[in-house]
């Protein structure tokens, strides 16, 4: 198994959590709605003009795309895991792409939706439960003796 496989598992956790800790500043100052209802977009731009002086907008678009390039990791950790993995790396690895895409949509319709209080709750539950699975799949490759 390469370390590229394990490599891009572990970085597909940190960036999990560090959307995770973005994601629970962006609830806390109130910070939902910063780039309005828009996604992928951010306001209708793709890098809006305020986004280092209004520090709502940078939260905002810092959890959207931090949490962009977690999902890309996962992407890439699953292709890996189907080239090379072992079985249960396959199903770790499907799992948590599944979680990951459920959780990218609950995102847009989060704001979508005006941040609608069951959809946050489920957004937050999705955001748990990726990072379990994402965490179980890096832990079982960087462990993994045959590599
Ligand atoms: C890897 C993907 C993502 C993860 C792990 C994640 C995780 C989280 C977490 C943990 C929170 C805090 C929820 C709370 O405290 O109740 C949050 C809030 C939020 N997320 Fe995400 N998120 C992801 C992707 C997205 C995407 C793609 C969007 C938008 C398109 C988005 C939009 C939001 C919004 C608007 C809030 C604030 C909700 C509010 O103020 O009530 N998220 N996210």
């Amino acid at each position: 198994m390469g370390g590229a496989l394990k490599a891009s598992a572990i970085i597909a956790s940190i960036l999990l959590y560090s959307t995770i800790v973005i994601g629970s500043f962006v609830k806390a100052l109130d910070a939902g709605l910063a780039c309005g209802t828009d996604w992928p977009t951010c306001n209708g731009y793709i890098i809006p003009p305020d986004l280092f002086s209004d520090r709502s907008v940078l939260l905002e678009y810092m959890h959207r795309l931090v949490g962009g390039l977690a999902s890309l990791f996962i992407i890439i950790t699953f292709i890996y895991s189907m080239l090379y993995g072992r079985r249960q790396d396959k199903l770790l690895a499907s799992i948590t792409v599944l979680l990951i895409v459920v959780q990218v949509l609950l995102g847009m319709a989060v704001i979508k939706s005006y941040l609608d209080e069951l959809i946050v709750a489920l957004h937050l539950s999705f955001a748990t439960a990726s990072l379990v699975a994402a965490s179980i799949l890096a832990y079982s490759l960087a462990t993994c003796k045959s590599s």
